[in-house]
């Protein structure tokens, strides 16, 4: 046989597969997605997204420990307060749940790196990412908010904030509140192209944050769109971020890939609670191999373009990754 290229000689043994790898993988691009609750003594197993759990602050630091036991070093916090209203004001407030558990995180972990994400939804009444005016999210009063929102995180002590609302021009107006604020050392993730998706439903049971009326898609994303998404890059980049999301990953990998080509920043990309819950519920069932499963979606995404990835599956990852069975 003369078959002069032979594919297979460099997938002959473990050894030559791991030097010609394309997609190499470390555990500093890993971050941990925790949820903070108002109150005390709670550790609530989130029905919707078995093994991820509720804390409140006294609670928070098992879960600190084991991140940064694991290798894991970012955490994105997320806040369930015990109060909502209207304007969401529990998200700004100076005792609000994620500057509480931020001053008390900090302080306890220093060493980890803590960014914060950067929204109304889970603060407010009627489970909207914005302030409504005429059972509408009204934009430019809301950007205001969230402005304020980044600048009271950032004084708690975050080291980033990741605003996730998808309004018009909101990367502008944190930019400038924060600088104005003195934080001009402080980057901005944006969620730039976040799709309206089924995707976030077992998130919006555990931050109880399903809209009262309506849905997300008169702010997200439609997911007929692709090219949309280097819009939505683009802007965001004009206004100021500093690393750009994608979101969902799994189902969006075609975006993801665009907007790595397309833009000179580190992107990140979110497996977002109904690709975990969808993973556990298959493996529960034993329909699939669930390590295998993580290791195969975290490399493809990855592959397609991710710098930093965001999965509630943080530290079974960086396992994989230091035992070297992904990386
Ligand atoms: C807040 C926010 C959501 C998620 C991250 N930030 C929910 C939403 O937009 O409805 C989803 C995360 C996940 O599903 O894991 N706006």
């Amino acid at each position: 046989m003369d078959i002069l290229v032979r594919p297979r000689r460099l997938r002959d043994n473990m050894a030559i597969r791991k030097m010609v790898r394309e997609t190499r993988i470390d555990p500093s691009s890993l971050i941990y997605p925790l949820f903070v609750i108002d109150g005390e003594n709670i550790q609530e197993e989130i029905p919707t997204m078995p093994g991820q759990f509720r804390y409140s602050v006294d609670q928070m630091a098992y879960e600190l420990e084991r991140l940064e036991k694991a290798g894991v070093t970012q955490v994105m916090l997320f806040g369930i307060p015990a109060e909502k209203d209207e304007v969401g004001s529990q998200a700004y407030a100076e005792d609000g749940i994620v500057q509480r558990a931020l001053r008390e995180a900090k302080r306890q972990f220093p060493n980890l790196y803590y960014i914060t994400d950067v929204c109304m939804c889970e603060y407010t009444s009627h489970g909207h990412c914005g302030l409504l005016h005429d059972q509408k999210v009204d934009n430019d009063s809301t950007l205001e908010k969230l402005a304020q929102i980044a600048v009271s995180h950032v004084q708690a002590g975050a080291d980033m904030v990741a605003p996730s609302d998808m309004m018009d021009g909101r990367i502008l107006a944190m930019r400038t509140a924060l600088d104005k604020n003195g934080y001009q050392d402080i980057p901005i993730m944006s969620y730039a192209v976040k799709y309206a998706s089924a995707f976030y439903g077992p998130f919006r049971d555990a931050a109880g944050s399903t809209p009262s009326f309506g849905d997300r898609k008169g702010y997200q994303m439609d997911y007929h769109n692709r090219r949309e998404g280097l819009k939505e890059a683009a802007l965001d980049l004009q206004e100021g971020a500093d690393i750009l999301m994608v979101k969902p990953a799994l189902s969006y990998l075609d975006v993801l890939s665009d907007v790595k080509k397309e833009t000179c920043v580190p992107v990140a990309a979110y497996s977002v609670s109904g690709e975990y819950a969808m993973v556990k519920a298959a493996a529960k069932a034993g329909f699939v191999d669930e390590d295998s499963i993580v290791c195969e979606m975290a490399v493809s995404t990855y592959r397609a373009g991710a710098d930093i990835y965001l999965t509630y599956y943080a530290k079974e990852l960086a396992g994989f990754m230091k035992e070297g069975r992904i990386g």
